[in-house]
């Protein structure tokens, strides 16, 4: 089959890889309708991972079931479903607690609990930026849709980043009628945004400097705060009469910057330290590294990030953070797609052929205009 594989920083290529095969009985293979590039693939595509060459990339799919191992009894040949990023094995400890991003049995990397497909750290499994996709697990993991093509540019966002920006939110500690800030308004950013919106907050703001991505925020009924314009607390700041917003979330990562492009690993968890009132909170999706050889400084090598620890903890705030449990939101997502609530497939840009799938990734990486979310159709 054709895949699109990591072959070193800056190159990914679409090669002929072997067809997955069923490996356990109670695996599943995927013929993938639909695969996004995902701003968690940049780190990788950008050489801050230590993810090694050869790997299949692509942790955002959804398809159609095309052969079930012998233990599989709730998923069936032909069923539409979506493929939540995270690998869970239903049954340890923090699945069957709702923590299926944080598995205890799915991820062999010592240190590390949670698996991914196509990921760096996040276990030996091969990622669906191609025709075909094993996944572990199928009764556990994988989510129904309804039969046929409709809705695919929503539900295909139910596999990391709606799900994701609404963990944003939920860590946050949000409630109805709070004032938001949204820090990135990649598509995770904007996801949180559209959830917070869904969810009743009284205003949400969403904070980058690209145009169209802030434009996008816009549409989801947020306001924009463009950092390169001014400094971005005091935008809040008198945007909120000088109080503050409750919460935020930050949808940026380690690799943050400034309005010059320098990257500043503390900035964006000090804005928000600044701009969350005293006891609000914030939710911390955008990743950070325990280790990030290619940082800046010796500190952030290490993972060690100075940031304003101490006016956090003056104002009493709270934070929670890691990667999202889709399992967690996805049905209930989907549910608000079904019934006209929810338009996450508004933020799509681009819908390519996996064959194209290498200017996908530049154009995704260099953060060009109008290039806010790839859709990849490997059926073409
Ligand atoms: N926790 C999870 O489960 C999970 C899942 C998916 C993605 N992620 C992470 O979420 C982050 C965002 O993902 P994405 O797909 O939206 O990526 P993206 O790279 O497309 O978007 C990031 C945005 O942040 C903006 N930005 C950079 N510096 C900023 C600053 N100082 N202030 C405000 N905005 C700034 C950039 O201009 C960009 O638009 C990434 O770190 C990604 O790895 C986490
Ligand atoms: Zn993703
Ligand atoms: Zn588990």
């Amino acid at each position: 089959m054709r895949a699109v594989v990591y072959r070193g920083p800056k190159n990914v290529t679409v090669e002929e890889v072997p067809d997955p095969t069923i490996q356990s009985p109670t695996d599943a293979i995927i013929r993938i309708t639909t695969t996004n590039i995902c701003g968690s693939d940049l780190h990788m595509y950008e050489g801050r991972t230590s993810v090694e060459e050869g790997k299949v990339l692509g942790h955002e799919n959804m398809g159609v079931v095309e052969a079930v191992g012998e233990g599989v009894d709730r998923i069936a040949v032909g069923d539409r479903v979506s493929v939540p990023f995270n690998i869970a094995c239903g049954t340890c400890r923090n699945c069957t607690t709702g923590w299926t991003s944080f598995c205890l049995r799915a991820n062999p990397t010592e240190g590390m609990d949670g698996a991914a497909y196509g990921y760096a750290n996040m276990g030996p499994y091969d990622g669906g930026q191609a025709e075909y996709l094993r996944v572990p697990w199928a009764d556990v993991n994988l989510l129904h849709l309804p039969e046929g093509t409709e809705h695919e540019n929503d539900f295909t966002m139910l596999s990391d980043i709606f799900p994701t920006g609404w963990h944003g939110v939920e860590l946050s500690g949000f409630q109805v009628g709070d004032r938001v800030a949204v820090f990135g308004g990649g598509p995770v950013g904007l996801m949180a945004a559209h959830s917070a919106m869904i969810r009743g907050a009284s205003q949400v703001f969403v904070v980058d400097k690209e145009t169209d991505r802030l434009a996008l925020a816009e549409k989801f009924g947020a306001t924009p705060i463009d950092f390169s314009a001014a400094d971005p607390v005091e935008q809040l700041m008198d945007a909120t009469g000088g109080r503050g917003v409750d919460r935020g979330v930050e949808a940026v990562g380690y690799q943050a910057h400034d309005a010059t492009g320098e990257e500043h690993p503390e900035l964006v968890l000090d804005n928000l330290a600044q701009v969350v009132r005293s006891t609000g909170g914030i939710g911390v999706v955008g990743v950070y590294m325990p280790q990030d050889p290619g940082a800046t400084s010796d500190l952030a090598k290490e993972g060690r990030i100075p940031w304003q620890f101490g006016t956090f903890f003056t104002k009493g705030q709270s934070m929670g953070t890691g990667q999202a449990p889709v399992k967690r939101y996805n049905r209930q997502l989907r549910d608000l797609i079904v019934a006209g609530r929810a338009n996450p497939g508004l933020i799509t840009s681009h819908e390519l052929g996996l064959d194209q799938a290498v200017e996908g990734y530049q154009h995704f990486d260099d953060r060009d205009s109008g290039w806010t979310k790839v859709l990849l159709h490997p059926g073409g």
